[in-house]
């Protein structure tokens, strides 16, 4: 294990990061095997009443084209992703008030009738909604702290407040769910004490999986001329997690693939062991721009399953056949 004054020794440190890399690989392949969990991702609403300076899908961006997935659609979206082997869906969101404790319960059940392990990411409710959720079959549930740095908390988000994001993962914890969080590398004004800080947070809740992606500016929003996040800075993140918190679930992220052609193939072999298809119907996928040049947005499920699956088999990796539980239980 490493002291946080390690962690940021490593940080700031290059040259020891092919070493990190393969350390966090090895850690993977002894800890949670040569499996690489799919999970199915449906963006279901760019609707979003935060105002999150990073984000297209933030509140003051007009120019967002918004739209829903009502249930019906959510429903035929599941059927198919798990006729195409899906073994876990992800519902994700903006922070939508529309879709209701009673909306989200319906949608939650129809999805349940299928052999698939739920995931939502709809961001910050109440524990009594959580605890709906969870009793209508949902298994875990995503909620990024995206910093641990409360005044670039409070800086990045503007009305909203670092210690309920706190109490959400906490409430979450406490009813069962299996816990994903994570943080964004790169934001203006983080500094690698911080990310240190990001990473001995993981491990103190004990996140059940952590999702760490580059800030990619976009253009619509106030940090339009920030500089976009360092993709070896994010990925020696990852790496330190993973040999932090060895039997954890980690994905290779979307943001990784978007800065690097082959971000999450590098990712794979850097410590993650999931990653998260888009399985969006196409008509919908440029829209959910919370970062510009999003990989993906002209390829329809059926490709992305397919792209992925050669793609893990090319670096001698398996896709796994079960649900992906973390600590590997099935
Ligand atoms: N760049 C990278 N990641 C972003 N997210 C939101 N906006 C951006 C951006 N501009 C991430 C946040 C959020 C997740 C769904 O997407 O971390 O939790
Ligand atoms: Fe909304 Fe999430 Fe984007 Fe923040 S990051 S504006 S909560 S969609
Ligand atoms: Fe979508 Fe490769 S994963 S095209």
């Amino acid at each position: 294990m490493f002291t946080k004054n390690e962690i940021i020794e490593i940080l700031k440190d290059d040259s020891k990061s092919e070493w990190l890399f393969s350390l966090a690989d090895k850690t993977r392949e002894e800890n949670v095997g040569d499996e690489v969990h799919l999970r199915g991702l449906v963006e279901f609403s760019n609707i979003c009443k935060c105002n999150c300076k990073y984000c297209g899908l933030r509140k003051d961006n007009e120019n967002a084209d918004r739209y829903r997935i009502l249930k019906d659609e959510i429903i035929e979206t599941v059927k198919h992703a798990s006729e195409m082997g899906y073994k876990t869906i992800v519902l994700q969101s903006g922070e939508d008030a529309y879709y209701s404790e009673d909306k989200m319960i319906d949608i939650i059940k129809a999805i349940k009738e299928y052999d698939v392990a739920l995931t939502l990411s709809i961001g910050e409710r109440s524990y009594e909604e959580y605890k709906a959720f969870k009793n209508a079959g949902a298994d875990r549930y995503l909620i990024r702290i995206e910093t641990t740095d409360r005044n670039l908390y409070g800086q990045m988000h503007p009305n909203m407040d670092f210690d309920n994001r706190l109490r959400c993962l906490k409430d979450l914890k406490d009813l069962g769910y299996e816990v994903g969080t994570g943080c964004l590398v790169g934001l203006p004004n983080q500094t690698v004490e911080s990310l240190a800080d990001d990473i001995m947070f993981f491990k103190e809740i004990e996140a059940d999986m952590v999702g760490i992606g580059p800030f990619i500016p976009h253009l619509q929003t106030p940090l339009k001329d920030a500089q976009k996040g360092n993709f070896t800075l994010a990925l020696k993140v990852m790496a330190l997690t993973r040999i932090i918190l060895p039997d954890i679930n980690i994905p290779a992220t979307t943001a990784m693939e978007t800065i690097n052609p082959n971000g999450r193939i590098i990712a794979l072999q850097s410590g993650a062991n999931v990653v998260m298809p888009n399985i969006t119907s196409l008509k919908y996928r440029a829209k959910y721009e919370i970062y510009p040049d999003k990989i993906c947005i002209n390829d329809n499920p059926d490709k992305c399953r397919s792209c992925i699956g050669a793609k893990i088999k090319s670096i001698g990796r398996t896709v796994a056949t079960n649900y992906g539980f973390s600590h590997n239980q099935g």
